[in-house]
Order: structure tokens, then sequence, then C-alpha cells
């Protein structure tokens, strides 16, 4: 299998989390490869102005809404674009986030919602597409994983065992299904700046964070290149990630260390504060 078997004309790409943030980049950066992309989220509303924007500038585009949360919508989601389009050749999990409350103030059923948002879903969606991608040959899919297990980021014990747990399902998938024509890539990302939930943190604490982020573009592109150059594992943060993040699993107190110098468990809380100042409860990212 080579590339151009899964992206440009002729070809489907469905996107996860395309509503906003930083898969509405991804989407774009699809299209602008030539093959249809359809886009999901919840929120139609969202997902029809993004599509609409795409369209005006030319690009190929359709969206479903579904909640990832529900196994019957995910069955629904690829019956229905097997059916409209043939088949789907690039997965793009990207749909994610985290309530950002500490561990112990939500319940348990809130905690699991955030393992089947960021883990079980993607799961289920590969899952879904493999048999389609298996009878045809070809099919890359690309998990969107983050740094937050590795650095120990603040209030992220569920989101972080997700995100780790998307990495091992990657790359025993593609161990198991490359001869078969298949691929799987997993990006992992740092902070991220200029849309998403990490810009979204910066505009509530006010903080000036934004030389330690990459931008949210080169995600776009890092999706583009994990197809085009079949990479397995993309770090996606400013300066020698896979170096550092090598690091941090060497030594398990850097991340914790790093954390406490930069100020992040009392940024974090000051921002839980904010949100539970504005909205009565904290809300979701
Ligand atoms: N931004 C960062 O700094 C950063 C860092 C590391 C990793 N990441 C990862 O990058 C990915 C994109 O993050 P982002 O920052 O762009 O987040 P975002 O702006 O919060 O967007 C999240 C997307 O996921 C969708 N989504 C949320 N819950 C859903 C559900 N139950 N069913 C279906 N779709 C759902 C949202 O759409 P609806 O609300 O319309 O459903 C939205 O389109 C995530 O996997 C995130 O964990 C981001």
């Amino acid at each position: 299998m080579n590339a151009a078997d899964v992206l440009g004309p002729g070809r489907t790409a469905l996107v996860t989390g395309a509503s906003r943030g930083i898969g509405s980049l991804i989407a774009a950066q699809l299209a602008r490869e030539g093959g249809h992309v359809v886009l999901t989220g919840r929120s139609a509303g969202d997902l029809e102005a993004v599509a609409s924007d795409l369209s005006a500038a030319g690009a190929d585009v359709s969206f479903i809404p579904a909640d990832l949360t529900t196994p019957r919508a995910i069955t629904a989601l690829v019956e229905t674009i097997e059916h409209q389009r043939g088949g789907i050749d690039l997965l793009v999990n990207n749909a994610g986030g985290d309530p950002l409350r500490e561990f112990h103030a939500m319940t348990v059923d809130e905690n699991l919602r955030t393992l089947r948002l960021n883990l079980i879903a993607p799961v289920a969606l590969s899952h879904e597409v493999l048999p389609g991608m298996l009878g045809r040959g070809r099919g890359h899919i690309v998990n969107i994983s983050a740094m937050a297990g590795r650095a120990s980021f603040p209030y992220t014990e569920v989101y972080a065992a997700a995100k780790d747990g998307l990495i091992g399902f990657t790359r025993v998938l593609r161990a198991d299904y490359h001869v078969r024509g298949i691929s799987a890539s997993v990006l992992i990302l740092g902070a991220i700046r200029g849309a998403g939930q990490g810009q979204r943190m910066l505009d509530e604490s006010g903080m000036n964070a934004s030389g330690f982020m990459a931008p949210a573009d080169s995600v776009a592109r890092a999706v583009v290149k994990a197809v085009t150059k079949d990479k397995a594992e993309i770090v996606v943060m400013p300066g020698p990630g896979r170096l550092l993040r090598a690091l941090l699993d060497y030594f398990p107190a850097l991340g914790p260390a790093l954390n406490r110098a930069a100020g992040a468990t009392s940024t974090m809380q000051e921002i839980i504060q904010l949100r539970e100042a504005r909205t009565g409860t904290a809300q979701a990212t």
C-alpha cells in the first residue's frame, strides 16, 4: 500500500472531533489532498459551519453528527458512510478531551465517560472500519494521543490512561494489519496553540506559555505526514519531542518536577475555579 491509496481523489476520510479545534484544521488539510472528507462531532450547527467554510474554499466535504460515547452511534456512522461513499479509506480518531477536574471529585461515571470518548470510541471506530478496509486491501487509521501521561500533567488521570492506552492500541494494530495493507499511526501531542483545548486554557488563564506550544496547523500537517510517510508515531511539540518523551519515561519523577517548576498545578486549580465561578459547576473542555 502507498499513501496515494488512501489520500486524494476518489478516497474518503472520516475525521472525528471536526466541529471545532484541531479537528477542523485536520479536515481542511485532508480536503486539500483532494479526496472527500466526512466531518463528525455532536454539534450539528458547528459541523455545518465548518463544512460550509471548507466547501466555500473548494473542498469536497460532508458531515454527520454523532455522539461517539454511544456504541450504536458509532456503528450507524460507519454504516452510513460506507453506504454513501463505498468505504472509509482514512480514519482520523481526533475527538477527545478532558473535563479538567480532580479525579476524586468526579463520579465513576464521569471518569468512565472520559475513557469512552478518548479510548473506547477510537477502538470501536477502528473495529467498525477494519472489515471494509481489509476487503479493499487498503486503509490507514491515525489516532490522536497526548503527552499528558508521560508528563504527569495535573488532573488528567483518566485522560492520561486513555491517551497512553491509545498508543499501545495503535502499535499492536499497526503490527498486526500492516502486512494486509492497513496501517496505523499515532500522533502524540504536547500543548497546542491557535485552536483547541490548550488555547482555551491560555485564553482563560491569561498565561503566556505559547513558546512551549506547537501551532495547531502543525498537527494537521503531521496527520498527512503520518499517512504519506507511513510513520508509526509522531510527537508534535516544539523541540526534540521524541527525546523528551523518552526522558520522561526513563525518569518518571521528571514530569512532576517540571510541572512544579512551571506552576502547572496552581494554574490548573485557578482554571478549575474560574470555570466553576462562571458556570456554577466545572465544565468539560
Ligand atoms: N489542544 C491541545 O493542546 C491538545 C493537546 C494534546 C492532545 N490533544 C488532543 O487533540 C484532540 C483534539 O483536541 P482539541 O484541543 O481540538 O479539542 P476541542 O477543541 O475540545 O475539540 C474536541 C472535539 O471533539 C468533539 N467531541 C467531544 N465529545 C464528543 C463526543 N461525545 N462525541 C463526538 N465528538 C465529541 C467535539 O465536538 P462536539 O462538541 O461537537 O461533540 C470537538 O469537535 C483531542 O483528542 C485532544 O485530546 C489536544
